[in-house]
């Protein structure tokens, strides 16, 4: 494994440093620019990084250059989906609508991640900005930002960031309103998220933000809303303050630029990095996370929950779009979680598809159903109990958990239990046979918070049923 520096980690917030670090390797322009190696207290420590340009870019470049900017970066969506962002905002430009919205989702519901609110914390003004283009680009005078109440941290940070771009003239007229959030998983999920903000539970509904808005009566005319995360945003004003080719520059063709990843579980270090896209999976667990704390290899490794699981074999693997398709998993929202050998696959899967089934809101009868069965079965797989069938049941049920779904979160338990049946097929086959294998019991939770100064997150704590309206 190369040593700091050598790899394609270029930059951000090594775990167990507070000043920040970068290895740009002779390309001024390749130091982290999502994660600034001190975080911006003020608007004067943002303005002299060269920030708060944004809106003179935007009227620089019209709307249309705005969204032709960003669709010639090849910018993807930093939320879980990885949806090229400027034909996710010519769509919302060209759309009908009485009035449109811009959304930012700082949710941040994903196991294993804190990225966004790593970015937020360093830098919450360039969030803002980008949230203000994406305004711009399609036409829209009100934003809303969807959070978690308990990230008290990051709330707080875009609030006096809104308030002081805001009073200097910097994001227009602007209006942003913050919208705290319950702990569902499904506030970070679009249509949920929309609800939310309407002032209901985060059920999500039919359709898509780009159809169903905000605030539509019926009969009403259509007031379509753009919904991006975080970290999607925070890249927005450098791309339109340093061109396209800039953007590219870092990345692989088909997944450009820098990803904020999120590292914990059994490593030496848990922390965010910023990487370059494309960086082997091997080398953000050595140079953010300090390698295995046991030295070993990692037995598993999830990718949130909502992506089929890798294993040591996947080591080589770039953390890219493609690359994590092409290994049959996901790039997701880029927070990885590795286990060591003391932990038994079949747990992780129980403990994977139990917070699913526990985020599913039940609206849809084969979500509902599916992510319980599945659950179950690797639950009683787990400590022995399991029917010799129940590996075959879990297949049948991954064929037709996402029949007519509303929503992702199906889908993610398909990735996940049919991602463990291929993975870790001779471990499923052992408790099958009826033995528990001891390992270490294992929750899954979200992350609460970082605490930097020994590398180290705060994990929720377990929650035996968080059922969204329930
Ligand atoms: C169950 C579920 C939970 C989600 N949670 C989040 C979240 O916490 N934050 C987020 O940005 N996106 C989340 N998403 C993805 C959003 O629905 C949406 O795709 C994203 O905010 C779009 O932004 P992007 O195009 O910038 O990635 C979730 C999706 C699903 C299905
Ligand atoms: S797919 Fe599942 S979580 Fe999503 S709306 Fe339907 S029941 Fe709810």
């Amino acid at each position: 494994m190369p040593a700091l520096g050598a790899g394609r980690v270029i930059g951000g917030i090594l775990p167990g440093r507070t000043d920040g670090w970068s290895s740009n390797e002779g390309r001024v322009h390749s130091v982290a620019h999502l994660l600034p190696s001190r975080a911006l207290h003020t608007l004067d420590d943002y303005l002299s990084t060269g920030g708060g340009e944004v809106l003179e870019n935007c009227r620089r470049l019209g709307p249309d250059g705005v969204i032709d900017t960003i669709r010639a970066s090849g910018l993807r969506g930093r939320g879980g989906g990885g949806f090229p962002t400027g034909f996710k905002w010519a769509g919302l430009a060209a759309a009908d609508g009485a009035e449109k919205y811009a959304v930012m989702n700082a949710a941040e519901g994903e196991p294993g991640t804190f990225k966004d609110r790593a970015i937020l914390r360093r830098n919450p003004y360039q969030v803002i900005e980008g949230l203000a283009a994406a305004a711009y680009a399609i036409d829209a005078d009100t934003a809303f930002i969807g959070i978690k109440e308990k990230a008290t941290g990051a709330l707080a940070r875009i609030e006096a960031a809104t308030a002081e771009l805001s009073a200097a003239g910097l994001i227009g007229s602007l209006s942003i309103t913050i919208v705290p959030g319950a702990d569902d998983y499904l506030f970070g999920e679009e249509k949920g998220l929309l609800e939310a903000i309407e002032g209901k539970d985060p059920l999500p509904r039919l359709y898509p933000p780009y159809v169903q808005g905000l605030f539509e009566q019926p009969g009403g005319e259509p007031r379509p809303a753009l919904v991006n995360n975080v970290e999607t945003l925070a890249n927005v004003p450098h791309i339109l303050a340093n061109g396209a080719d800039w953007f590219r520059s870092r990345g692989t063709a088909k997944s450009p630029g820098t990803v904020v990843c999120t590292v914990g579980g059994d490593t030496t270090k848990e922390g965010v990095a910023e990487i370059e896209l494309g960086t082997p999976l091997g080398d953000v667990l050595d140079i953010v996370g300090g390698g295995m704390k046991d030295g070993g290899p990692p037995r598993v490794i999830l990718n949130g929950v909502s992506n089929s699981p890798l294993t040591s074999r996947h080591l080589g693997v770039a953390v890219s779009f493609e690359g994590m398709k092409e290994a049959g998993s996901g790039l997701g929202s880029a927070g990885f979680t590795f286990y060591d050998d003391t932990v038994c696959p079949t747990q992780v899967a129980a403990a994977a598809s139990a917070f699913l089934f526990r985020g599913s809101c039940g609206q849809c009868p084969s979500c509902k159903l599916g992510t319980e069965a599945v659950a179950e079965r690797f639950a009683a797989l787990a400590i022995g109990d399991g029917s010799p069938e129940a590996a075959e049941e879990i297949a049948a049920w991954t064929q037709r958990i996402t029949d007519s779904n509303r929503c992702g979160l199906g889908a993610g338990q398909q990735a996940i239990a049919a991602g463990f049946l291929q993975q870790f097929p001779d471990d499923l086959a052992i408790h099958a046979g009826g033995a528990a294998c001891g390992g270490r019991a294992i929750s899954i939770t979200t992350i609460a918070d970082w605490d930097e100064t020994v590398s180290r997150f705060e994990y929720s704590p377990r929650v035996l049923s968080d059922r969204p309206g329930g």
